[in-house]
């Protein structure tokens, strides 16, 4: 759904992919532990899914 359907899906979704999976690998490499301290909230939505919020703590 993210990347929409149809004959204009989006023409970027592994270049976007790409950049999500290296942006969280030096995320991780950075801060290997992200813990999730309270209530995740879903996005209320017909056109897309998604978190609205997830809040973390990174321990230092
Ligand atoms: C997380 C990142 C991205 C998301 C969630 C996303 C999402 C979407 C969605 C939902 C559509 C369909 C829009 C519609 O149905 O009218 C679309 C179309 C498109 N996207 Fe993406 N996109 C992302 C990244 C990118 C990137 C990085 C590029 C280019 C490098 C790109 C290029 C395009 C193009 C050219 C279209 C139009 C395709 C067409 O109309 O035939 N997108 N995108």
């Amino acid at each position: 759904m993210a990347y929409g359907f149809g004959v204009h899906r989006c023409m970027g979704n592994h270049v976007a992919e790409m950049q999500l999976r290296i942006l969280w690998e030096k995320i991780l490499a950075k801060f290997p532990k992200i813990e999730v301290v309270g209530d995740v909230e879903c996005l209320t939505s017909n056109y897309v899914s998604g978190i609205e919020k997830m809040p973390v703590r990174i321990p230092t």
